[in-house]
Parts: structure tokens; C-alpha cells; sequence
């Protein structure tokens, strides 16, 4: 071959390459409301950016007349590119080559990227659509999956990881989304489960169609197993995008701080009446979290689920924040199992990563019942509990209204290091409510009474007038400052300016044992 010829030849491997399986099988990707691999970086990373690797890997299989059939680069697409001027390392499995099924090969090319992106510190983006292990390669794919769980699981809190499920994701290959820290996924053309729908009805004789089973929304509200649902693959990949922009590149960087063109000294006087007179009801939380906030940068995660517990980033000031908020609104914000759990892996993920907490709480307690004992609220409510009180980055908590009992610790108190603690005038911070305080204290009483309705009523308020208010906690110190409700946002920011050089560690250990 002549030089020209050399160079023809190069086009040549590489068109063949972007072609994946085919015209025919783009077409039929394309039908099903799904983009292709490739298009799916395009959308994804900075226009222009996208820097592959390993195009030209073909696999090495010889049995069931793979040897035949050895495309270049094998079904996954990997390599670099930058999202808003940053880093970042992508793979896409190809759904039009072997149905994106991962190999020996397969496997080692998502290898190279993720051991890469770890010695570099930028985020590796994950996206899934496959029909899982290569089945006529056996076991060597087996040990493809088992080296990419090691590695998310060696890069957890030290790179950001985010998977988009933007097709089938079945079998042990669900197990690597679930290690990473965030998993988006699209309706109607994406599922992840263990077992697909006729093998649960075998085994179990249930009937269910694979997005009831494993679907993008199934994922987002009943089992927590997916942070958010989009409609199609380019909402699912501007949403990672946006993601992003509130994390580091790797746990020892900061979170970029954006222009803020919001006024950090706006105050809001609606946020004085929001607490509704009668304790027991209810008001929308979200509007506090949208009225402390600069103004559309809340991205909230796991929107539809346990939604006692409102949790997500956004930006106060242009500082990245985590925010975790009972949610009054929704079952008048009671800390149970799923809400416990959601908080505290959100919360891990901002203390690995540099991100200031923000809490806002309003919460009577912790869930009672059967159901909730039984289910273990002890060490899950417990997880919740851990992920604060190990957490070293900067902690503001507010308290609008109810903060009782163990709930009251839980929600980064000043007591498991929470740095500036402020309550509303109708903060109510004490033991338990003041009705079920009232019915034990004064038992006796009101079960001598004339009128045990009236002497019930009458110790509620005597209890309500002297513990549910924040002053008591405030005379220890437990509380810094009762602050106007208007003035939350101004409140929030000084204590965040006051905290951008907090340090603070934990005791030297392998790793704690939180209760799982
Ligand atoms: C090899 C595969 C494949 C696989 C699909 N293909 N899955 N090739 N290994 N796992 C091929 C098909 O043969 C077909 O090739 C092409 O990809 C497209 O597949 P279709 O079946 O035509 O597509 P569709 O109808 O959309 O169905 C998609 C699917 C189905 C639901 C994913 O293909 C399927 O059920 N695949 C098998 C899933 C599975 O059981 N995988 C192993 C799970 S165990 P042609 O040439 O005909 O177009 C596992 C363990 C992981 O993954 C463990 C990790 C610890």
C-alpha cells in the first residue's frame, strides 16, 4: 500500500467502525425511540469533543461461529470528551452489535476508560443498552462484568459515576448502575431487572409486562432503584448534564461555583405565613427550598420517591449545595424506611464530594407500626442517622416547625456536628408532640378528671406553651440563632461564606460499618 492508499485504508476501518451493526439495525434502534451509541455521546458531551478509543478492538471468540462475524469495536463505544468545558469519560453500548451484549473484549475497553478516568479524576458516565452477558462467549464475560463491578466499586466517592439505562439492562449487568452514583432512566424503552417477566412467572406465577416489572417508572416511585425517569434519551442526557455541573470532578476538588444573578440579600416576606397556624397542617416544603435558593436551580432526585423527604442540588449564592427536606405535604413529613434510606445515600454522596448540606426540617418523627418495625426503621432510620453524623462537609440545618424526638438528632442537630443550626419563631423542638407527651405525663390526671377530654386538652397547651418553641434549645445552644423566616436565604449564605474553609475529619479507619 502506498501512503495514500495507508490512508484510505484508515477511513476506510473507521467508517466501517461508526457503522456499528448496520444500516438495518440503525434503522430498527431508530424505530423503537432510541438513538444510537454514538449519537446518544454526540448529545451528550460538548459539540465537537468526543475523543475515542479502542475503535478498532474486535473480539477474540472462536466458538459458535463468532469468528465470523468480528466487528470493529466490538459493540461498545468508549473514550473522552468534555461536558460544559469539563472532563469526562463515556461508554455506550452499542444495541446495534450483538445486542450490545459485553464480552472479553467489550468489557476491557469500558475497563480502560474507568481505570483512566480514576488516574485522571474526572466522572465516568455509564450507557446501558444490552442484552447482557455475550452468551456464546460463557464465563470470560462473566469475569468482563465482575472487573467493572470492582472497579465502580474502588471509584465510588472518588469519582462521580452516573448511568443512563436507555434499553435492556438485565441479569448481574443491573449491578453496576446500582454501584454507581446516580442511574437515569427513559419510559418505554428502558428496564432493568434481575430476572425478566417469564422467569418471575415461572417461579412465581405473576404476570407482568417488562416496564411494570423493571420500567423507568416502576424504578423511580416504588423501588428507589433509579434517581430520575425522562421521556426520551435526550432528556435523559441533557438531565446528566445538568447533573454535573453541581459536582467536582473527584472527591478532592470542589464543586464549581457558578454567577449567581440572584440578589444573595433578598429577603421573603411570604416565607413569614407559610407555617400554617394549626400544627397539624400541612404546607408545601418546596417552597421555602425555592425561595432560599437562587432563583431555577434545583434539581431534585428521586422526585417520586419516599416523597416525605424532598431531597436534590442546587445553588445558593452560585455555591453547589445538597439540600434534604421533610416534606409536610407528604405524609406530614414522618421519617420512614424509604425516606431514611434516600436521604442518607444522597447525603453520602455530597459528604464524598465536597457538597455543603442544607436541611430544612419539619418532622414529628419516625414512622410507627407493624409494617415499619418489622421492615427494620431501626436500621434504616439508623442509616440516616450514620450518613450525617459521619458527614465533614458543611452542615446548615433550619427548622421551620416540628422537630421531635430522635428525629430531632437525626436531622443534622448540632449535636452529630451540624456547623450553624437556625429555627424559625415556630420551631417546635422537644421530646415528642405535645399531645402524646401530654397523655403520659399527666396520665393520672386525666384519668381522674371530671372531663378527661378538657384536661387532656388543657396539658396539651400547657405543654405546647412550654417546650413546643425553639427557645429552650436555644438557651443551650443547641439552636445559633431564631431567625425571621424572610430572611432564610441571607441567613443560609452568610453561614455558607462562613463555611467554605471548614475542615474537619473523621478518626483514621479502613471503613466505617454503617448499618445496612
Ligand atoms: C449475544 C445477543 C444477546 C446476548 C441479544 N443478542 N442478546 N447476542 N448475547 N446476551 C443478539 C440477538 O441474538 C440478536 O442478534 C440481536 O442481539 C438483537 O436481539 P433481539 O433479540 O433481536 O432484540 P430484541 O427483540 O429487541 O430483544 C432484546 C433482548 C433479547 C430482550 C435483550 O435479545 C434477549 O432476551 N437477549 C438475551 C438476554 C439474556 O438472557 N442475556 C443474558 C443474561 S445473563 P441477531 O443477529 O439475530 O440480530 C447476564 C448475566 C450477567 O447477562 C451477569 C453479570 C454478573
Amino acid at each position: 500500500m502506498n501512503r495514500e492508499e495507508q490512508f484510505q485504508h484508515l477511513e476506510h476501518l473507521r467508517q466501517e467502525a461508526r457503522l456499528g451493526g448496520g444500516e438495518k439495525r440503525i434503522e430498527a434502534q431508530h424505530k423503537k425511540g432510541k438513538l444510537t451509541a454514538r449519537e446518544r455521546i454526540d448529545l451528550l458531551l460538548d459539540e465537537g469533543t468526543f475523543v475515542e478509543m479502542d475503535m478498532l478492538v474486535r473480539h477474540r471468540s472462536k466458538d459458535f461461529g463468532l469468528d465470523k462475524n468480528r466487528p470493529l469495536g466490538d459493540g461498545v463505544v468508549t473514550g473522552y470528551g468534555y461536558i460544559d468545558g469539563r472532563l469526562v469519560f463515556v461508554f455506550s453500548q452499542d444495541f446495534t452489535v450483538f445486542g450490545g451484549s459485553l464480552s472479553e473484549t467489550f468489557a476491557e475497553k469500558i475497563i480502560k476508560i474507568m481505570d483512566q478516568a480514576m488516574k485522571v479524576g474526572a466522572p465516568v458516565i455509564g450507557l446501558n443498552d444490552s442484552g447482557g452477558a455475550r452468551i456464546q462467549e460463557g464465563v470470560v464475560s462473566l469475569g468482563g462484568y465482575a472487573e467493572i463491578f470492582l472497579r465502580n466499586t474502588l471509584a465510588s466517592g472518588v469519582i462521580p459515576q452516573i448511568s443512563a439505562i436507555m434499553g435492556p439492562c438485565a441479569g448481574g449487568a443491573v449491578y453496576s448502575p446500582a454501584i454507581t452514583d446516580f442511574t437515569v432512566m427513559v419510559r418505554n424503552t428502558s428496564y432493568m431487572f434481575v430476572t425478566g417477566p417469564n422467569v418471575v412467572k415461572t417461579v412465581t406465577h405473576e404476570e407482568v409486562n417488562a416496564e411494570d416489572l423493571g420500567g423507568a417508572d416502576t424504578h423511580s416511585s416504588k423501588s428507589g432503584v433509579s434517581h430520575l425517569a425522562c421521556d426520551s434519551d435526550v432528556e435523559a442526557l441533557q438531565t446528566i448534564r445538568r447533573m454535573l455541573s453541581y459536582m467536582p470532578s473527584n472527591n478532592m476538588e470542589d464543586p464549581p461555583r457558578v454567577n449567581s444573578t440572584d440578589d444573595p440579600m433578598r429577603i421573603d416576606e411570604a416565607l413569614d405565613n407559610l407555617v400554617p397556624e394549626n400544627p397539624n397542617h400541612p404546607y408545601d416544603m418546596k417552597e421555602v427550598i425555592t425561595s432560599v435558593i437562587d432563583r431555577d436551580s434545583f434539581l431534585e432526585i428521586q422526585p417520586d420517591y419516599a416523597t416525605n423527604i424532598v431531597v436534590g442540588f442546587a445553588r445558593v449564592d452560585g455555591f453547589s449545595v445538597g439540600i434534604i427536606a421533610n416534606q409536610p405535604a407528604s405524609l406530614a413529613g414522618v421519617l420512614d424506611i424509604d425516606a431514611s434510606i434516600k436521604a442518607a445515600r444522597f447525603i453520602r454522596f455530597c459528604d464524598a464530594f465536597n457538597i455543603p448540606l442544607l436541611t430544612f426540617e419539619d418532622v414529628p418523627g419516625f414512622l410507627p407500626g407493624t409494617h415499619q418495625e418489622w421492615g427494620g426503621i431501626i436500621k434504616h432510620g439508623a442509616k440516616l442517622l450514620y450518613a450525617y453524623a459521619e458527614a465533614t462537609v458543611p452542615k446548615i440545618t433550619v427548622i421551620t416547625r416540628k422537630a421531635y424526638g430522635g428525629a430531632y438528632d437525626v436531622m443534622s442537630s448540632k449535636h452529630i456536628r451540624g456547623d450553624v443550626n437556625l429555627a424559625w419563631p415556630s420551631a417546635e423542638i422537644a421530646v415528642m408532640g405535645p399531645k402524646g407527651a401530654a397523655e403520659i405525663i399527666f396520665k393520672k390526671e386525666i384519668a381522674n378528671a371530671e372531663d378527661p377530654e378538657a384536661m387532656l386538652a388543657q396539658k396539651e397547651q400547657e405543654y405546647r406553651d412550654k417546650f413546643a418553641n425553639p427557645y429552650l434549645a436555644a438557651e443551650r445552644g443547641y439552636i445559633d440563632e431564631v431567625i425571621l423566616p424572610r430572611n432564610t436565604r441571607v441567613r443560609v449564605i452568610q453561614a455558607l461564606h462562613m463555611l467554605q474553609n471548614k475542615s474537619d475529619s473523621n478518626p483514621p479507619k479502613k471503613h466505617g460499618n454503617i448499618p445496612l
